[in-house]
């Protein structure tokens, strides 16, 4: 079953093209890695499918268009993300935001996911003093309140410790696991990419150069020319 399906997105700013004809077709369950040189659209790609940023083309979940849907719509049907940055607020407590999200999404009160993302311990804390990879894992544990069967993932172990990087990988890998979460995520940190990702789709300059499993993308040379270099 497909749970995210994306055809001819589209997205122009000015007279500059983010994103030319990007299609985008996601099992349900799987792992999906979008990686790809800066400004290659990775970004813009993830919020025309979360709906942020107007654009042209069509999306997809669960076989519902879901095109001309707000984000906050979208996001009730199930389509999650996070931010590049995160989107936490430094003043509020730990348990104070996951209340406010997952009573956004579905009235519950997001303890569930407190303790699913090891959080509670720090519960009580102003989400701006706990440590950088706690608010990390925060913001995905934001994303995960309301239990959304499709998440969309960009740079989330950006600025983490290798350590917190691998625990991140070893966390989602089992969302999607035993939750049967579909994960679109953005990456640049090509260990964890390896690490999860059932199928990878390399951008660059707003169209998709490639599209494969883990070891065919390593080994392509258009990839390796591209964006991995000797990095691969
Ligand atoms: N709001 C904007 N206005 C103009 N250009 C933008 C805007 N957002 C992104 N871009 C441009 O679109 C391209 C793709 O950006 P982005 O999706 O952020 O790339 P990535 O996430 O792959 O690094 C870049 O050239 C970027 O400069
Ligand atoms: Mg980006």
């Amino acid at each position: 079953m497909i749970a995210l399906a994306a055809t001819g997105i589209t997205k122009t700013y000015g007279g500059f093209t983010a994103l030319s004809d990007v299609s985008l077709s996601v099992e349900h369950g799987e792992i999906r890695a979008l990686i790809g040189p800066n400004g290659a659209g990775k970004s813009t790609l993830i919020d025309a499918l979360s709906g942020r940023n107007p654009c042209l083309g069509r999306v997809e979940l669960m076989g519902a268009d879901i095109s001309r849907l707000t984000p906050g719509k979208r996001r009730r049907l199930g389509l999650s993300r996070s931010f590049q940055k995160t989107s936490i607020f430094p003043r509020m407590t730990v348990r104070a935001q996951i209340e406010l999200a997952a009573r956004a999404v579905d009235g519950s009160d997001g303890m569930d996911v407190l303790d699913e993302f090891d959080l509670r311990p720090l519960a009580d804390r102003l989400a701006g003093d706990i440590g950088y990879g706690d608010q990390r894992r925060l913001d995905l544990a934001l994303a995960m309140t309301g239990q959304p069967h499709t998440l969309l993932l960009d740079e989330p172990a950006a600025g983490l410790s290798f350590e917190e990087s691998k625990r991140l990988a070893a966390h989602l890998r089992d969302i999607a696991a035993r939750r049967g979460v579909t994960v679109v995520i953005v990456e640049h940190d090509m260990d964890v990419v390896f690490a999860i990702a059932d199928t990878i789709t390399v951008l660059q300059l707003g169209q998709v150069l490639a599209e494969g499993r883990p070891d065919d993308i390593r080994a392509n040379p258009d990839v390796v020319r591209a964006y991995l270099g000797s990095a691969a």
